[in-house]
């Protein structure tokens, strides 16, 4: 099995349009304007510690007559490009996606290499949206209270459907999840995720020499060079929920002055808290039964004499 080390692979905010200089030094030559004549890089969609992705269209799909040709692909950033396995990261990423089928998972459709580069990219769907993370940084009553039940419903159904497949996704924060215009969620960024069935793990990856992690919702272990689990993932879809439905960060004061909890919201905040324990073995958060709460509460008409809250955490504790 291939080792890749990916000891440098630390989050900036380089543009990659203006690092021509950086991109010799890193010897990766430059994407063409057109990648083997099919894909016409249109702009940068975002960038990544180790990636950078642009939207472009798809020309064979657009002389075909498809409305759909806008597409996003994905390529190592000049940071990541000269490490000499740092592809291995981009095949990682489309060996474990490939695993998944699922409404609320960007799907990577190919991987390829540029003819005239020779650099390694991932094709997919653009979501045409916003990073949760940046939605989440908006003052909490932005987001409705609905929309934020139906994000943290489809989080907790594609990350069941990751675990289901034995896909562990390994980097769950709000930066790799985004909100599409239609209000859809949509979770990406598979590079350094692990399967279950270490068959399907075609490359060892050295979790302790990782730092792409966001410190924020990384499990204790993982942030300490341990490789992410099921249990690592848990924690940080904890984490997630709390601050979605209750406005801050599980261990950060409310800044927005005195706003006592009602009790349903404390209720919540320590059934969430039980994922979120330092001892990985301790964790628990029924995905299967977080599931049925949310359709039920999809399901269930909510009359405006229940607050919203109430019924979440109704539901929720009858687990
Ligand atoms: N399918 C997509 N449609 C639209 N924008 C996308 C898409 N995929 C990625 N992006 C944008 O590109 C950015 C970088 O992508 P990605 O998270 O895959 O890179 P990364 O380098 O692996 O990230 P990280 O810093 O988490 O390791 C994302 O934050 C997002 O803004
Ligand atoms: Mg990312």
């Amino acid at each position: 099995m291939t080792d890749i080390n990916i000891d440098h692979f630390i989050a900036d905010d380089s543009d990659e349009l203006n690092t021509e200089s950086t991109r010799k030094e890193a010897n990766t030559l430059p994407l063409p304007k057109v990648i083997n004549e099919r894909y016409k890089i249109k702009r940068v969609l975002g960038v990544g510690g180790m990636g950078i992705v642009y939207q472009v269209d798809d020309l064979l799909l657009k002389s075909i007559g498809l409305n759909n040709y806008h597409m996003a692909i994905k390529v190592l950033n000049s940071e990541a490009s000269h490490f000499a396995d740092a592809d291995l990261l981009l095949v990682n990423e489309y060996i474990q996606s490939s695993h998944l089928h699922h409404p609320n998972i960007v799907s990577v459709q190919h991987l390829a290499v540029c003819n005239e580069s020779q650099r390694g990219f991932l094709i997919m769907p653009v979501i045409k949206g916003e990073l949760l993370s940046l939605l989440l940084d908006s003052p909490f009553e932005n987001i409705p209270i609905d929309a934020r039940l139906k994000y943290a419903y489809s989080l907790i159904n594609c990350i069941h459907h990751c675990h289901k497949r034995g896909v562990i996704h390994g980097d769950l924060k709000p930066g790799n999840i985004l909100i599409s215009d239609s209000n859809e969620l949509f979770l990406f960024d598979f590079s350094i995720s692990r399967n279950l069935d270490p068959e399907k793990n075609k490359f060892t990856i050295n979790f302790n020499q990782v730092h792409a992690w966001s410190g924020d919702y990384a499990a204790p272990e993982v942030l300490q060079g341990n490789a992410p689990t099921i249990k690592s993932d848990l924690y940080s879809v904890a984490i997630l929920l709390y601050k979605l439905l209750l406005r801050v960060h599980p261990y950060q004061q409310n800044e927005e002055g005195p706003k006592p909890r009602t009790k349903e919201e404390q209720k919540l905040h320590h059934i969430l808290l039980q994922a979120m324990r330092p001892v990985p073995s301790e964790r628990q958060l029924n995905f299967k039964a977080l599931l049925n709460i949310f359709k039920e509460m999809k399901n269930h008409q909510i009359d405006n004499h229940t607050p919203i809250m109430k019924k979440v955490t109704s539901i929720f504790s009858k687990k």
